[in-house]
Formats: C-alpha cells, sequence, structure tokens
C-alpha cells in the first residue's frame, strides 16, 4: 500500500493532451512516459524492453496501445503487457494519480 509520501509531481495535468504521451523524469533520474486515454492517466517506464527506444517517442491510440517507434513493439499501458511484437517482456508500469492540478507518479506496480 503506497501512501501520498511515495508519489511526486512530474507535470502539470494541462501539459498532457487525451492521447498525448509525455517524457518525464523522477528524482532517480528514471525516465517515464506518461500516457493519456479518455481522460485517464498512465505511467511506464520510457524505455522500450526490446532495445531501450524511449517509448514516448512512439504513439498512443485509444485503446490504450502504445507502439514504439523504432521497430513497432507495442504495449497496453494499462498494465505493460505486450501486445505487438518484436518486444517480449513487458515494461514496467508505476502507480499514477492526477490531484490539485498535476499528475503524480508513485511506486512501480507489481
Ligand atoms: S526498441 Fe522498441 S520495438 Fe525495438
Amino acid at each position: 500500500m503506497s501512501t501520498d509520501i511515495d508519489y511526486q509531481r512530474v507535470a502539470d495535468e494541462s501539459s498532457l493532451a487525451d492521447g498525448g504521451l509525455l517524457s518525464v523524469s523522477l528524482d532517480g533520474g528514471e525516465r517515464v512516459c506518461l500516457a493519456r486515454v479518455g481522460g485517464e492517466v498512465f505511467a511506464v517506464r520510457d524505455r522500450c524492453t526490446h532495445a531501450e527506444f524511449p517509448l514516448s517517442d512512439g504513439s498512443l491510440d485509444d485503446e490504450y496501445q502504445l507502439e514504439c517507434c523504432l521497430h513497432g513493439a507495442v504495449f497496453d499501458v494499462r498494465d505493460g503487457s505486450v501486445t505487438g511484437p518484436p518486444a517480449e517482456d513487458p515494461v514496467t508500469t508505476y502507480a499514477v494519480k492526477v490531484e490539485d492540478g498535476g499528475i503524480w507518479v508513485g511506486p512501480p506496480k507489481g
């Protein structure tokens, strides 16, 4: 169970439009890709598990599918699972919340 102290504000809510992707950095330097679908915000590690390319350079559709633009691997931003090759390993997802006009990222899930 995470507490508020586990979350850090990484962006203004207004900086991420629906269907958009945004790369942010956590305190420890880890890059996280924010993704917004249907008003809901998700957060995944900003490194494709295929060859480490930034997922935030890819594209997001309205079915929660994030496509890496380097070789076309597809991940579901809701749980990080692989839904299209060539990636084989899921991408790490993070707890995220929208509060006080900001987007807050918490600990990695799972
Ligand atoms: S680095 Fe993402 S599909 Fe190859």
